[in-house]
């Protein structure tokens, strides 16, 4: 079990005994209406508490009281929002996530949503917040059977907004609601382990998008041996597990009567677990390989947030789901395989297999959907963590436009994206001897070398190429993320879509 958190919005109240979270502006500055709500006899509590513990209401700063006097809360948790500056560009979200991590224990909480007249605490802002109080509570604790002593079990809050406007909240809330489940389901997925998320349970899991409204077919060996995705099929030989496509497609731009608009193409690499097959990687860490589908994990959880919010847009999500293994059928250095499109590519590590799923998706979407842009998500390359590390997604693209609505997205919300170089020059590096192409491009700019290859198969077709290896993964602890499995990219491309496409 997780934690569970059920946010409602209110009008201010002061009277629950629960964990009550205070905006404090830097200086210790504290909101008309916050002073009239609790009182002066626990203002002047507060603030000799927060003498005593240095607190000046600093951005992000924290300070927990037990027992305030003059109101019925058990536990006061001042929070810092800082100067005027930074009261300006408070990203709710963050705020959010930092209030869920105070809450401890709490079973029962009220966020009193005041501050200085000049800081926004509309609908939106509180919406947001939400969002931030979810995205820090999600756990993926369910193979644990026994707790340690200091660990409270799965605990349950209600959390309480208390704001001018609810039903405005309540309102915005819904979007919250969407995407926080996307990102989730994002997150479990990459968490699962890979004895459990083979790739026909993994497309099981997509299929429940149909509860949604979402078309969803999956395609099984048979099929995609008639369609001729050979590249893909390939990877997935040496496993004792089938390959599955899915394609998931949401129909919300209702405008076009009859007309079929073109939908927007989100593309995911779903290797549930890549052992590098016959170029078979070292063993320290390979564990983390069963996050190799990260990219197909984000299709899906993105697929989920557009419909859950009805976003006003067609899209689809299509995902490539195999398992990358060593065994008498799997594919061999110097194999020549042919793929979807019908170019060649001479196999030179099996490990570089990532490309070799995408290419026939990408190729079988330009054709068979005419789509407006493609975006491909993929854990593609290690060279990708040399470059950026965990903080920023490779994006490779061959549209200035669509590079920068990436780039302001990622801005918008936290998952930035850094842009990487494409060019003729490092296409020549894979050229082969006797194919069209070989799948690797040795040593130097193994992360552009990866992306020139995927160029090769979308044609005309705008397209952008996000390298999450760095980002989808392994995450650093924040204030909105403690899962291994980060769930990288919903919240990009939610916004993405939102922001320029409805
Ligand atoms: N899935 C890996 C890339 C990866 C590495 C993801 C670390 C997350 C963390 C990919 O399939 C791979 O093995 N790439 C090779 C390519 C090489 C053989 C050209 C790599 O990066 O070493
Ligand atoms: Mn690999
Ligand atoms: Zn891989």
């Amino acid at each position: 079990m997780s934690n569970e958190i059920k946010i409602t919005f209110a009008e201010p109240n002061v009277a629950d005994s629960g964990t009550l979270v205070m905006f404090i502006a830097e200086g210790g500055v504290y909101g008309r209406e916050l002073s009239a709500l609790i009182g002066k006899k626990a203002e002047n509590h507060l603030k000799r508490a927060a003498e005593a513990e240095h607190f000046t209401g600093k951005e992000k700063q924290v300070l927990v009281v037990p027992a305030p006097d003059g109101i019925a809360a058990g536990r006061a948790v001042l929070v810092g929002i800082g100067g005027s500056k930074q009261r300006n560009e408070t990203n709710y979200v963050n705020l959010g996530g930092l209030i869920a991590g105070q809450l401890g224990k709490a079973t029962q909480a009220t966020v009193l949503m005041y501050g200085p007249e000049d800081w926004r605490v509309d609908a939106a802002a509180a919406a947001e917040l939400a969002l931030g109080m979810h995205l820090r509570v999600y756990d993926f604790d369910h193979y644990k059977t026994k707790k340690k002593d200091d660990e409270a079990k799965s605990t349950s809050v209600k959390v309480v907004i208390g704001l001018h406007d609810p039903a405005g909240a309540k309102k915005a809330y819904k979007y919250s609601e969407a995407v926080a489940g996307g990102v989730a389901i994002a997150r479990n997925l990459v968490n699962e382990p890979p004895n459990v998320l083979t790739p026909t349970a993994f497309a099981k899991q997509a299929a429940e998008l149909s509860k949604l409204g979402v078309n969803v077919d999956i395609l099984d060996e048979k099929q995609l041996g008639k369609i001729g995705m050979r590249a893909l099929l390939a990877v997935g030989q040496g496993s004792r597990q089938e390959s599955r496509v899915v394609i998931m497609r949401w129909h919300g731009d209702k405008s076009s009567k009859g007309k079929k608009s073109k939908p927007l193409a989100f593309i995911g690499k779903g290797v549930v677990f890549d052992t590098g097959g016959i170029s078979i990687k070292p063993a320290a860490g390979m564990e983390d390989m069963k996050g190799d589908m990260a990219g197909a994990a984000c299709v899906v959880g993105l697929m989920h947030a557009l419909a859950a919010r009805k976003a006003k847009v067609d899209a689809i999500g299509v995902i490539g789901l195999v398992e990358n293994m060593p065994d008498g059928n799997a594919q061999r250095p110097g194999d020549i395989v042919k793929s979807y499109d019908g170019q060649t590519i001479e196999i030179i590590n099996t490990d570089a297999e990532g490309r070799l799923v995408l290419c026939d998706l990408l190729a079988y979407v330009r054709d068979h959907y005419k789509p407006a842009f493609m975006i491909n998500l993929a854990t593609l390359t290690g060279a990708i963590l040399v470059a950026l590390g965990q903080e920023n997604a490779g994006l490779f693209s061959t549209d200035d436009g669509l590079s920068d609505r990436l780039t302001a997205s990622g801005r918008a919300t936290g998952e930035t994206v850094w842009r990487m170089p494409l060019g003729p020059a490092y296409d020549k590096m894979i050229d082969s001897r006797f194919a069209d192409m070989k799948n690797t491009g040795g040593r130097f700019a193994g992360s552009i070398t990866a992306a020139q290859f995927l160029r090769r198969f979308v044609g005309d077709v705008p397209w952008a190429h996000l390298d999450i290896a760095g980002t989808g993964m392994a995450s650093p602890n924040s204030d909105i993320n403690r899962s291994w499995g980060s769930g990288w990219g919903v919240r990009l491309l939610d916004r993405l879509v939102h922001d320029y496409h409805e």
